[in-house]
């Protein structure tokens, strides 16, 4: 019966250090921080973590206390983490929170997302961070849909004012360019032909993930800056990774 034993031997020392490597991770890779974020973890990474703790494509920087993460060129602050949901949520660093005059520097639509057309192949889609919350058809037909988790604040530079379209959010006072004879507004959603005016043009487009945007509801600029503020979220959910398989 040696056998059994040395079996049994090799099994527990297979458990062990399995066990142990997670452990040693866990133990060397304790959680980064940065200002408000307090939980930098795998994938996530600082760049001055050690070499082996997190993904480098899931880098972010410290900066004078604020944390954040280049995504197609452009810098955003990180709000916060997720990692519940595998979202990580953003805000263009050109929205202050007591200045509606304030708009984002950069224009983000779903359309920078590779997995916005190819969220049933993967394999051409191996950017770090997604439009979808689930990419792997399988979880997609367990949760029911594919799930977005922003909309889009479109804002429109009009040769005339907007009257007959309530969608069409009068940004005055907050952004004062109505003297050159040009109107601006902000729209929360998408931009549909039938909402579409002759004389309207779109300026730049940003993402919003905040809930207090409901449908059909009646805004003001001023709930829209709030929606900027509270910022988007994408997701690193990633099948390919195996970030998020559980
Ligand atoms: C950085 O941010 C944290 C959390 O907001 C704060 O407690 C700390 O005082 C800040 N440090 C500096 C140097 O600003
Ligand atoms: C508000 O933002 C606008 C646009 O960025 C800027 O011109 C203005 O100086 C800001 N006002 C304050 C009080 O910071
Ligand atoms: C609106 O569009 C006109 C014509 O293209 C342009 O001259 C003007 O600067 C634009 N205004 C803003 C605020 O983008």
């Amino acid at each position: 019966m040696w056998w059994v034993l040395v079996v049994l031997f090799s099994f527990t020392l297979l458990l062990h250090r399995g066990s142990s490597s997670i452990i040693d991770q866990e133990h060397t890779c304790p959680p980064s921080y940065c200002g408000k974020i307090s939980k930098i973890s795998s994938p996530f990474r600082l760049k001055d973590d050690p070499k082996h703790c997190g993904d480098s494509s899931y880098e972010l920087a410290c900066e004078n206390n604020i944390t954040s993460l280049y995504l197609y060129s452009a810098k955003y602050y990180v709000q916060s983490i997720n990692y519940n949901d595998f979202t990580i949520r953003l805000v263009d660093p050109g929205v202050q929170q007591s200045n509606c005059s304030s708009l984002p520097l950069y224009s983000l639509s779903r359309s920078n997302f590779c997995d916005t057309y190819n969220h049933e192949d993967d394999d051409n889609c191996n950017d770090p961070y997604h439009a979808f919350l689930a990419r792997s058809r399988r979880i997609v037909s367990a949760a029911g849909s594919h799930e977005l988790p922003f909309k889009h604040i479109v804002y429109l530079n009009c040769t005339h004012q907007v009257t007959d379209n309530h969608k069409y959010v009068n940004t005055a006072p907050c952004l004062n360019w109505n003297s050159k004879g040009y109107s601006i507004y902000a729209m929360a959603g998408d931009l549909v032909a039938q909402d579409f005016q002759v004389g309207c043009h779109v300026k730049s487009v940003t993402l919003t993930s905040w809930s207090g945007l409901q449908r059909n509801q009646l805004l003001t600029y001023d709930v829209i800056h709030k929606a900027l503020v509270y910022g988007f979220e994408v997701s690193w959910f990633s099948c390919n990774k195996g970030y998020g398989l559980r």
